[in-house]
């Protein structure tokens, strides 16, 4: 059986890490198989969301697959990192809304993956950390990054220099989860999320998501310049059109 599940649905791609030997740990070709099927998602226009979960009721993934880190030269983990760091951008600057579907432990780089996509349901039994400290190692897959610009820098420092893993209710204090519904709703919450997000205006999704991006890492001038940029691409697609006249005539729009 294939290591990444893929189904398509209604404009929703779910993407499944599936090793659930290794609580879907992250190897070097799940890693690759994650990049191809992103390149996918991003290409083909059907896509309009894209949902990331792992196999199993215990974990997400529990962080990169410590068996094959625990053989690697420094030049190969090296490349490991830059790989896994590739990936976790692809994702980050995919054109449509990718939603982590956390269903257990995200730990290492299981929550740097959850940290590339764009938003995090968690369930109730979630698990966010980054432990590498306590292996001897730092994060490779952009945690040290994403961590402190998604929670600051103090409670990223303390969360990666103790390895303490946060459970999924102070994981949306923290702000590193959006949201935890009860375990009896976790499943149709993620749907109803991804449904929303498929029927979002494409074309306005996207340029949102740039938007955010690229002006995050720029000085407010020059962020505002980019909106404006943005806000006035909006204007090229019928969706814009579709939108507002749809408001005046008091009717719900039917975006391309
Ligand atoms: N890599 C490889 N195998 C892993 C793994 C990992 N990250 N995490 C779990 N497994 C394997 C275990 O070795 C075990 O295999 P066997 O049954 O063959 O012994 C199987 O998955 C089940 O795991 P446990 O028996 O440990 O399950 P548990 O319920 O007792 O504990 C856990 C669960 C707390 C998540 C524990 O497995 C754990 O601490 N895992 C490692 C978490 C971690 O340190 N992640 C960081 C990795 S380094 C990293 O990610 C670097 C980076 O940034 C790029």
């Amino acid at each position: 059986m294939s290591i990444l599940l893929q189904e398509e649905q209604d404009h929703i791609l779910t993407l499944t890490l599936h090793r659930p030997e290794a609580l879907n740990a992250l190897n070097r070709a799940l890693l690759l198989a994650l990049d191809e099927a992103f390149a996918y998602a991003d290409e083909n226009d059907a896509i309009r969301c894209v949902v990331l979960t792992g196999a199993g009721d215990k974990a997400f993934a529990a962080g990169a697959d410590i068996e094959e880190l625990s053989a690697m030269s420094a030049l190969e983990a090296t490349a490991f990192s830059r790989l896994g760091n590739r990936m976790m951008r692809r994702i980050e600057t995919l054109r449509k809304p990718v939603i982590a579907a956390v269903n257990g432990y995200a730990l290492g780089g299981g929550c740097e993956l959850a940290m590339a996509c764009h938003l995090r349901i968690a369930h109730p039994r979630a698990r966010f950390g980054l432990p590498e400290i306590t292996l001897g190692l730092m994060p490779g897959f952009g945690g040290s990054q994403r961590l402190p610009r998604l929670i600051g820098k103090a409670r990223a420092l303390e969360l990666m220099l103790t390895g303490r893993p946060v459970k999924a209710e102070e994981a949306v204090q923290l702000g590193l989860a959006n949201q935890c519904p009860p375990e009896a709703d976790f499943a149709s919450a993620v749907e109803q999320l991804a449904r929303q997000l498929a029927g979002n205006a494409t074309m306005a999704s996207q340029l949102l998501l740039q938007a955010v991006e690229t002006g995050l890492d720029l000085p407010m001038e020059h962020a505002l310049q980019v909106e404006s940029q943005q806000f006035g691409l909006c204007f090229d697609h019928p969706d814009a059109r579709e939108g507002t006249e749809a408001f005046l005539q008091k009717r719900k729009p039917r975006f391309l």
